[in-house]
């Protein structure tokens, strides 16, 4: 059973980019790469704990800040190094103009 979770109104993240949302105790990286599509993953890095959120977005690619590894915002999948372990990412729906996530309990 998943909790769906409003985490921003889409005005608050700018086409092309990432913000840091606050969910409990998570920290999420919600990336919008294009207008109508909104990604969330977990904002901590998987090779050293870097804010992903904080990174540039390119497609669908999130760079990290702190070493420049690569994942893929749609699926959490690292693709390049120094990463080699995925991040989780979290389903997103948009309902009018707000931004859920889908969290597990
Ligand atoms: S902490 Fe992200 S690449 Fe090192």
């Amino acid at each position: 059973m998943a909790s769906r979770v409003r985490v921003a109104h889409i005005s608050e993240v700018e086409i092309g980019k990432a913000i840091v949302v606050h969910v409990g105790s998570r920290r999420l990286a919600l990336c919008r790469p294009a207008a109508d599509e909104f990604y969330a993953i977990d904002d901590v890095c998987t090779h050293d704990g870097g804010p992903l959120g904080e990174g540039e977005l390119c497609g669908y690619e999130i760079e990290c800040p702190r070493h420049g590894a690569h994942f893929d915002v749609r699926t959490g999948e690292a693709l390049t190094l120094p990463a080699t372990r995925p991040v989780h990412s979290y389903p997103t729906v948009v309902e009018g103009n707000e931004v859920f996530v889908e969290l597990p309990e």
